[in-house]
């Protein structure tokens, strides 16, 4: 099958993708830090450097869901159940023995069922509850010096606790996403479509030519 760089992540989703990798890092960094795990910046800076992280994120997100929206780009992410048992046996199974990647990558259909399904849970879930219950603690905090009346302390152990899990979960995500990147085409070939933007794929021009010619002469010999 005949092979073709094509250019599937394009400029601001390269960055964006970047970005919010740098910007979790940090915030996983500087929040369990916060969370008393160890000491690198001093407790002090470390709440500054989180919140300031935090706003940077939040900026981030705003403009990538205006982005998403008005490019439709949003239609990558909707969850669907078909070939969702193909792709999973391949990842418990087909990856070791070396089958073929059961779903083909292309700039309409970039993700397969399990990443859809995975990015759509960050999308709607894990990232929202990280945002709200951080905005929350944050509130509760600062500029309110402790006062908003409706986040007492007790309120304010289960924010923690919220915020911790869904810090805990995208932590998870983030391992089983460095591993799954080395599973493309090569080892690195996942990597360098993020960076540069292009990745060799299956040509599709040519694909639906050969799939034609056969037709056509399929029909010739009828
Ligand atoms: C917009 C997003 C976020 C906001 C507004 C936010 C805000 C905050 C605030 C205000 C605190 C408490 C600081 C203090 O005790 O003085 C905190 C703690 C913490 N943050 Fe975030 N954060 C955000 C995202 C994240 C992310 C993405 C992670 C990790 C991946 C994270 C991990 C943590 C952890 C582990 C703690 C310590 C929790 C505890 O022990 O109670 N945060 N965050």
């Amino acid at each position: 099958m005949s092979k073709k760089q094509v250019y599937i992540y394009k400029g601001f989703e390269r960055f964006w993708h970047w970005m919010q990798a740098i910007l979790i890092f940090f915030l996983a960094f500087t929040g369990f830090e916060i969370h008393g795990t160890y000491s690198f910046f001093g407790y002090r800076d470390a709440v500054r450097y989180h919140n300031v992280a935090a706003y940077m994120l939040i900026g981030l997100i705003v403009f990538t869901i205006f982005w998403h929206l008005t490019t439709g780009e949003y239609k990558q992410y909707l969850p669907t159940l078909k070939n969702i048992k193909a792709q999973l046996d391949y990842y418990i199974f087909g990856i070791f023995r070396n089958a073929p990647h059961p779903t083909k990558k292309t700039v309409l259909s970039k993700l397969n069922p399990l990443q859809k399904l995975t990015y759509f849970g960050l999308k709607i879930l894990v990232i929202p509850l990280s945002v709200t219950s951080g905005l929350l603690y944050m509130f509760y905090r600062y500029p309110s010096k402790q006062g908003v009346s409706a986040i007492n302390i007790q309120s304010l152990e289960f924010i923690a606790i919220f915020h911790t899990v869904a810090a805990i979960l995208l932590i998870v995500f983030i391992v089983t996403h460095l591993y799954l990147i080395t599973t493309g085409e090569t080892v690195t070939s996942n990597l360098k479509a993020m960076l540069t933007g292009y990745e060799e794929l299956e040509d599709e021009d040519k694909a639906e030519k050969n799939v034609n010619e056969k037709n056509l002469s399929t029909q010739n010999l009828d």
